[in-house]
């Protein structure tokens, strides 16, 4: 802070930012259930981590419910982008649901490696967070052979049975940085261990990253719009920190920026997680501009055009309604 005059501040704005190709196909998903099917429909778990996404389509009927025996019987129920374990698949089919899978095909990537590896009785290391619902699906694939491992500091607790038999996987929207370091460890320990077949940080999270570590270190401010249960995008706010940033928070809405935040600052940083509409983002940027930030410079790092399409069941189901 030079204490002179509001002099004007200037944004820069990341891109790639913002929904990826899985969370897109997921929202859609529960849309045109909705649309083919009326209301309601159930979704297990939040459908995408984002409060916003959450809030709208339970506006328009769908039922986010924690386990499937909250379903009725013979219910129509959507599962998460997140994906589900074994478990889930047999207790819904126990229950009669007609399922709409949302799992997005990268995560579903993830559960087939550790599959194929639990098959070929590897011990498998699941790099991600405990208890995030991705993990908890990736995990039930093999529960016999599958160990999480947290973070870098949780390495030394690793036992394994035959240390020439061990392969690491990881959740999809974790630091890629932070992901390396654990596997710069665990090969300390295990030095065969082998690396999964293809990345399993998926294009987004890595795609979104890279942009806020280019932008990070000419901001006094990074601005993350996603929720705090996104791992994607608590994720962006750790990057931006370490790339260089001054200081950096995570809002839902726009109407969540303290003030005071901006006091100083010349160069504010924009960003948003694989899970959050374009529409929040908008209004961060109306909210800067509003206080004298109304120069936007995009700033990109990659472009992409990655499109899945709709869950099987749906596709079936869309045909059917001609
Ligand atoms: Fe899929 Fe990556 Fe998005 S795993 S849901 S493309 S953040």
């Amino acid at each position: 802070a030079d204490g002179t005059a509001q002099a004007p501040g200037r944004v820069l704005l990341a891109a790639p930012r913002g929904y990826c190709a899985g969370v897109d196909r997921a929202v859609i998903a529960v849309e045109k259930a909705l649309a083919l099917h009326g209301a309601p429909i159930y979704v297990r778990k939040e459908i995408v981590h984002n409060k916003f996404v959450v809030e709208t389509l339970s506006d328009r009927g769908a039922i986010f419910v924690d386990e499937t025996d909250e379903v009725p019987e013979g219910a129509r129920v959507v599962f998460s982008a997140h994906g589900v374990s074994p478990a889930v698949v047999a207790a819904a089919e126990a229950r009669s649901l007609q399922t709409i899978d949302a799992t997005c095909p990268l995560v579903t990537k993830v559960h087939k490696e550790a599959v194929r590896f639990a098959s070929d009785d590897y011990d498998i290391l699941l790099i991600g967070h405990d208890g995030h619902e991705e993990v908890e699906g990736t995990a039930g694939e093999a529960p016999e052979h599958i160990q999480i491992v947290n973070s870098p500091d949780e390495v030394d607790k690793v036992t394994v049975r035959d240390p020439d038999k061990v392969i690491w996987i990881s959740q999809t929207t974790l630091s890629v940085d932070e992901t390396m370091e654990t596997v710069r460890r665990l090969r300390e320990r295990f030095p065969t261990l082998q690396d999964p077949p293809s990345d399993d940080i998926c294009y987004a999270t890595q795609n979104r990253q890279v942009a806020v570590k280019k932008l990070a270190p000419e901001c006094d401010l990074v601005i993350v719009v996603g929720s705090t249960n996104s791992s994607n995008s608590v994720r962006l706010v750790e990057v931006a920190l370490n790339a260089g940033a001054r200081a950096s928070y995570l809002v839902d809405y726009a109407k969540e920026i303290d003030e005071s935040w901006l006091d100083g600052v010349r160069t504010v940083g924009v960003s948003s997680g694989a899970s959050v509409p374009e529409i929040l983002v908008d209004e961060v940027l109306a909210y800067l501009a509003e206080r004298g930030y109304g120069q936007v410079e995009e700033v990109r790092t990659a472009t992409e055009d990655l499109m899945f399409s709709l869950p099987r069941e749906l596709r079936a189901d869309l045909k059917k309604a001609g």
